[in-house]
């Protein structure tokens, strides 16, 4: 594969941001399903085993920035707090979460960090500028960090402010998450056995439109469930 990946950056002692997709569903500010969570431990543990400080951002659900009302209702909803306590069950090292996307109690947060340690940032929507990629965030939030990894990869796929922005201001790889599934995609897409019949669930159709369009032209036959369906 010819994407540079996290063994290959020189992480030790170094800040390293790491995009996850912490978008877990909750009900009532419990976690339902830690996969997401779970997904990304092998990149989040490789790096603090090799003596980087590990910088977390994620979103979590949808927040409305137009009407204050429903920004306020999304904030209370998607709080990072429930995935924080959840992540410092699952790795060995110290994860410190800081409610906040920026300001004076991230800086210090981070600049108290040592090697192996984690830092969870809130949820990057919190953040009005992170879905339009806004070039002054991603700019003060690469300033966080020495180095990106991308291992989001239910979110690539976004040009945002944490997916996108903050890779054009830092020396940038995928994580072990993305590049298993470029590996997987990339078997199944580039050289497949055939018959290759493509079977497509989920339920954000607008998404998905160019992707099926795209494997018309491969497959032998696509197979749409779940909500698409
Ligand atoms: C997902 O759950 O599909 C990803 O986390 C992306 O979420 P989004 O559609 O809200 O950007």
């Amino acid at each position: 594969m010819a994407k540079q990946t996290v063994k290959d950056l020189d992480v030790k002692g170094k800040r390293v941001i790491v995009r996850v997709d912490f978008n877990v569903p909750l009900k009532d500010g419990v976690i339902t399903n830690d996969n997401r969570i779970q997904a990304a431990l092998p990149t989040i543990n490789y790096l603090t085993e090799n003596g980087a400080k590990v910088i977390l951002m994620s979103h979590l659900g949808k927040i409305d920035h137009k009407d204050p009302e429903k920004c306020e209702a999304g904030k209370k909803k998607n709080n990072m707090a429930p995935v924080a306590a959840r992540l410092a069950e699952l790795v060995p090292g110290k994860v410190t979460f800081v409610p906040e996307t920026r300001g004076e109690v991230l800086e210090k947060a981070v600049a108290d960090m040592n090697e192996g340690d984690i830092v969870l940032i809130q949820n990057t929507r919190y953040e009005k500028g992170e879905s339009k990629n806004d070039p002054e965030l991603a700019e003060y939030w690469a300033k966080l960090g020495d180095l990106f990894v991308s291992d989001a990869f239910g979110s690539v796929h976004r040009a945002h402010a944490s997916t996108v922005g903050i890779a054009t201001h830092l020396p940038s790889a995928c994580g072990f998450l993305v590049q298993k599934e470029i590996e997987n995609l990339s078997a199944a897409i580039d050289n497949p056995k055939r018959p290759l019949v493509a079977i497509l669930g989920g339920a954000k159709v607008s998404d998905k439109i160019a992707v099926i369009e795209n494997l018309l032209t491969i497959a032998d036959k696509v197979i749409i469930g779940g909500g698409m369906a």
